[in-house]
């Protein structure tokens, strides 16, 4: 009998990494792709060689569909609940696309509404799968550089081109679309900050309703202080420079560079002359093992890492953040969900 996935892409531009994820799996099969506009289904259903009857403009049709048990969403964010929770009741495995939602009573629908369904769901925090930052959890984990004290993340990408749409609502805050990446790499790396404090400004996209650029500092518990900086309109390449500071040693890493780098000290506490320097495949979209990882949790009914509450304490940080820029004054993310 065939036992393979049968998996539906909802939205085909960043979406095809989704369906390239799912055609790397061995497990998993291509059933449908979906997007309501027909150049993009076009572009991706010749791109992967899926046969037009598979191809679909309303997701809706996805639904009726008992073949399919597993859906990928990949829409604009303002989208990811109303899909995933319509694929969720009507019993599909969903992995939805960060960031989980824009709006509390969102996140709080998804996560009802996926304590109810049997379905797994996941968020698609991806950099959970770069080998750069899962090599750094491991370091972290190992004791090698002792204690953490200091984390720091950035989410620099210019988006001058990307903010004509649906990016430009004003709850789609850069910190929450794109920041989230690197408020969530912190989350996995130190834990939940207790406290945020952040400053904002407006220099680059003048045309979005919200900062462009945002500093917060956050303070964990255990000694634990952390920074991250959001910049949705850098004049440079994406980036997402991660530096993690502990009492034995020091981690940085970064996708833009093909190594990172660890510092580490002798007995005496004295750091090393020189670091290591560990050549790593370095690589943000690393699709295929997120894919694999969400098919194995179906698969082995394993506990998704990243659900729905996941998701949702990431985006908490990063509405407190938007908030303590808004209002001058340090906010405390409330993860009572
Ligand atoms: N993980 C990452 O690094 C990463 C990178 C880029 C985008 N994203 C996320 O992926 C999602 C999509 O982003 P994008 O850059 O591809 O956006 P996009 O606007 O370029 O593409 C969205 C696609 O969804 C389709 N679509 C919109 N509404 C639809 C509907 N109701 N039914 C079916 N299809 C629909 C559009 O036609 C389009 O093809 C967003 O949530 C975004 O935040 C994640």
């Amino acid at each position: 009998m065939d036992k393979k996935l049968k998996v539906a892409n909802i939205g085909l531009k960043f979406g095809m990494s989704h369906v390239e994820g799912a055609m790397s799996c061995e497990d998993a099969e291509i059933a449908a792709l979906c997007d309501n506009n027909e150049e993009n289904l076009r572009f991706a259903g010749e791109r992967y060689s899926i046969p037009c009857e598979k191809w679909f403009t309303d997701y809706k049709d996805i639904i009726d569909n008992k073949e399919i048990n597993v859906v990928t969403v990949a829409v604009p964010d303002q989208l990811h609940v109303k899909i995933s929770c319509e694929m969720l009741r009507a019993g599909k495995h969903v992995l939805c696309e960060k960031p989980l939602a824009l709006k509390r009573e969102d996140l709080e629908e998804i996560i009802r509404v996926s304590d109810e369904s049997e379905a797994k769901f996941m968020v698609g925090q991806i950099c959970r799968f770069t080998p750069a930052f899962e090599k750094a959890k491991e370091l972290i984990e190992s004791g090698i550089i002792g204690d953490l004290y200091y984390v720091e993340s950035e989410y620099a990408h210019d988006y001058m081109k990307l903010v004509e749409n649906w990016r430009a609502d004003p709850d789609r805050h850069g910190v929450i679309g794109g920041g989230c990446h690197a408020v969530d790499l912190l989350r996995w790396l130190a834990g939940d900050p207790v406290e945020v404090f952040a400053y904002g400004t407006h220099r680059l996209l003048p045309t979005v309703p919200y900062d462009d650029a945002t500093v917060a500092v956050m303070k964990f518990s255990d000694n634990l202080m952390g920074k991250v900086f959001v910049s949705t309109g850098c004049k440079r390449d994406y980036t997402m420079r991660t530096c993690i500071y502990g009492t034995k040693g020091t981690i940085i890493c970064d996708n833009t560079s093909p190594t990172m780098t660890l510092f580490t000290t002798d007995e005496e506490g004295v750091v090393n002359e020189k670091p290591e320097i560990i050549d790593i495949q370095v690589n943000n979209h690393n699709a295929a093992k997120e894919f694999d990882v969400f098919a194995d949790a179906i698969i082995n009914n394993k506990k998704v890492v990243t659900d729905a509450r996941e998701g949702a304490k990431t985006v908490e940080v990063c509405r407190a953040i938007v908030k303590s820029s808004e209002c001058g004054m340090p906010v405390k993310p409330d993860y009572n969900f």
